[in-house]
């Protein structure tokens, strides 16, 4: 096998207080196919096509996480055409780097022969991202909770209920994930870690039974929410308007994408119509559900 695609799903880390720990699979994807030659000839040249030149250098997410990789199984990178079909925005806070990383570390593995498993490549992405929150349901799909210990992620899946629909929010301005965290304070008192400690374990359990009224008490947070307000244009009014119709709300990462957390399936049309009352900013609504698999191979020869 010379050449494999990776389908790679959008993901929300967070879900309001478990931040840098939970993570959910949505129904969004980006498609990345890797073809690599190996002969004498190789050169170690690579060529990244389907996304904009910024990220066609070999700062590129996916050649980063290919080669790392690569070099941890000793062997070469050869020469690499990396194609990118991108449908989860970029910089909006739906693991669009995530979704590199995952794709660059599995289309490698594959092309290597499946030698490392995929804890092994959790472990190895997670080293460049620093938190494994969207990693973990990018590769293993569905509901997750992460922690990192001694440097290595450990990650659990969650039964969620299907009938959860994720209107994500997204603005036509980005939000660096650096600049999302630089906001944030180094320490945290001894009540807001107990605030987010409940409300996480509430939220968890308010996601399996598909309860909104659980949900929309525990999507509570104090450790980052609030600090990143301020980032984001019209963040008051679009959660009092969420909130108002009863939905559950967060942000969704590191932001600026909102999320509102419904059963309802006509909230959709009310949200639509209503969110422009409240924002000057333009947003659009992405009519989400949980993705319940992980990254897979779509093509291979
Ligand atoms: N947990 C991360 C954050 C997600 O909120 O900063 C974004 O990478």
């Amino acid at each position: 096998m010379n050449q494999v695609t990776i389908r790679v799903p959008a993901t929300t880390a967070n879900l309001g207080p478990g931040f840098d720990a939970f993570g959910c699979a949505l129904s969004l994807y980006t498609d990345v196919t890797f073809t690599r030659t190996l002969n004498v000839d190789s050169v170690g040249s690579f060529r990244i096509t389907g996304c904009d030149e910024a990220y066609q250098g070999p700062d590129n997410l996916a050649y980063e996480a290919f080669c790392a990789v690569c070099d941890s199984l000793s062997e070469p990178i050869g020469d690499l055409h990396i194609h990118i079909d991108a449908h989860i925005p970029i910089c909006r806070g739906l693991g669009s780097s995530a979704a590199l990383l995952v794709a660059g570390a599995m289309g490698a593995n594959e092309l290597l022969g499946r030698r490392l498993s995929t804890q092994g490549l959790l472990n190895i992405t997670n080293a460049m991202e620093g938190h494994p929150d969207n990693l973990a349901p990018a590769f293993f799909g569905g509901l997750t909770a992460s922690m990192v210990d001694g440097g290595l992620p450990m990650t659990v899946s969650f039964p969620l209920h299907s009938g959860w629909q994720f209107l994500a929010m997204v603005p036509d301005f980005d939000l660096p994930t650096a600049k999302a965290r630089a906001v944030l304070p180094k320490d945290v008192s001894r009540a807001d870690a107990i605030y987010n400690i409940s409300h996480g374990a509430m939220v968890l359990k308010a996601l399996e039974l598909g309860s909104e009224k659980l949900l929309r008490n525990a999507m509570r947070d104090k450790l980052h929410q609030d600090y990143r307000k301020d980032l984001i244009q019209d963040y008051e009014p679009i959660e009092a308007l969420i909130r108002t119709m009863g939905a559950a709300f967060c942000l969704s990462g590191a932001g600026p994408t909102l999320l509102c957390l419904t059963m309802d399936p006509t909230l959709k049309d009310r949200l639509a119509e209503k969110l422009p009352q409240v924002t000057t900013a333009n947003w659009e609504i992405y009519p989400l559900h949980v993705e319940f698999q992980g990254a897979k191979i779509i093509a291979s020869e």
